[in-house]
C-alpha cells in the first residue's frame, strides 16, 4: 500500500526478502498492517469523548478507531472545532475519555492510575503545541529537563541531556533565557527539545507552526522531520494542505469521526 512508511517499507521488504528465501516451507503469512511493519504501537477501540459544559454536552469524538503504526508519521487534518486537539489528547492519555480502550505498546492507558499515565507518558511520548506551552518562570533548559525529571532522571543526568538536545535543535547558547526572552520560533525549537530528550516513542504535535511565520515554520518541520527520520513515531495536526501532503498518511476528522483515512494524494487534486 502506498501508506506504508519508505523507511519501514524497506525493513518489511527485508523480512519479506527472507520469508521468500526459506522458499516453499513458509505458509501463508498474515497480510502486514498497512501502516508499518508489525504491530501497531498504538491501537484505539470505540473512543468517545463527551465535554459536559453546564447546559450541553459536546460529543467531541464518536467512537473512535485508529491504528498508528510504529514509525509512522501521520498527518491529522479537518475543519477548526471538529476534535482534533481532543484526538490527540485523548490518544495520548493528556485527557480522559468516556468510553474505549487505547493501548499503547500493548498497554491499556486509560486504566493506569494517575501517577503510572504521567510517568508512561514522560517516557514514551512527546508534545509539541502551537502554543509552544513553556513554563514562563524556568529557564530554556529547565523546561527540557522536564519530562526527564518526571521519568525519574537525577538531576545531573536531566541538565546533561537536556543541554544536548538543546545544542540540537540549535538553541546551546539560549539554555539559561526564559521563554518570554525568545522568539516565537525559539520557543518551539525548546518545545521541541522538550519533546525529543527523552526519545519517545510517540511524538504528538498539535499544530506546531499555526503560530510561525513560513520560514520558521519550514526549520520547525524540518526538526520534526528528523524525529521521524530516527524512527520514532510522528502524528502532526495541520491546517495546512501543504503540510498535510507531506505525510505517509492522512486522517480527517470530521464531526468527532475520522472521515478519511489513507495517503496524503487527496490533497491534490481537491
Ligand atoms: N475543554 C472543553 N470543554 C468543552 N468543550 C470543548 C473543550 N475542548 C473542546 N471542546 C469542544 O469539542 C469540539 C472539538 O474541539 P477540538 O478538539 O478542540 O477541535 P479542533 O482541534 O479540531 O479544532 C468543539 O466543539 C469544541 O468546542
Ligand atoms: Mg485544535
Amino acid at each position: 500500500m502506498k501508506t506504508q512508511a519508505t523507511r519501514v517499507g524497506s525493513v518489511s521488504d527485508h523480512r519479506s526478502t527472507a520469508d521468500s528465501e526459506l522458499g516453499a516451507k513458509v505458509v501463508s503469512q498474515p497480510a502486514p498492517s498497512p501502516h508499518a511493519g508489525g504491530q501497531p504501537i498504538l491501537s484505539a477501540r470505540g473512543v468517545r469523548k463527551i465535554y459536559r459544559t453546564g447546559s450541553h454536552d459536546v460529543e467531541a469524538l464518536r467512537g473512535v478507531d485508529l491504528d498508528i503504526g510504529a514509525g509512522e508519521l501521520m498527518m491529522v487534518m479537518g475543519p477548526s472545532g471538529n476534535g482534533k486537539t481532543t484526538l490527540l489528547n485523548c490518544l495520548s492519555g493528556l485527557d480522559e475519555i468516556d468510553e474505549g480502550t487505547v493501548h499503547v505498546d500493548g498497554e491499556e492507558i486509560h486504566s493506569m492510575a494517575d501517577a503510572k499515565r504521567t510517568q508512561h507518558r514522560a517516557e514514551r511520548m512527546g508534545f509539541v503545541f502551537q502554543s509552544f506551552n513553556l513554563i514562563p518562570v524556568f529557564s530554556a533548559i529547565e523546561n527540557v529537563e522536564i519530562p526527564l525529571l518526571v521519568g525519574g532522571a537525577t538531576a545531573k543526568v536531566a541538565r546533561v541531556k537536556a543541554r544536548d538536545m538543546l545544542d540540537r535543535v540549535g538553541l546551546g547558547d539560549r539554555g539559561g533565557h526564559r521563554p518570554t526572552e525568545l522568539s516565537g520560533g525559539e520557543q518551539q525549537r525548546v518545545a521541541i527539545a522538550r519533546a525529543l530528550v527523552s526519545e519517545p516513542a510517540i511524538v504528538w504535535a498539535d499544530e506546531p507552526t499555526g503560530n510561525l511565520d513560513s520560514h520558521t515554520a519550514e526549520a520547525v518541520l524540518e526538526l520534526l522531520g528528523e524525529v521521524h527520520d530516527a524512527g520514532q513515531t510522528l502524528v502532526i495536526v495541520t491546517h495546512d494542505r501543504s503540510i498535510g501532503a507531506r505525510g505517509q498518511r492522512l486522517v480527517q476528522v470530521r464531526d468527532g469521526s475520522i472521515a478519511y483515512d489513507g495517503p496524503p494524494t487527496i490533497l491534490e487534486n481537491a
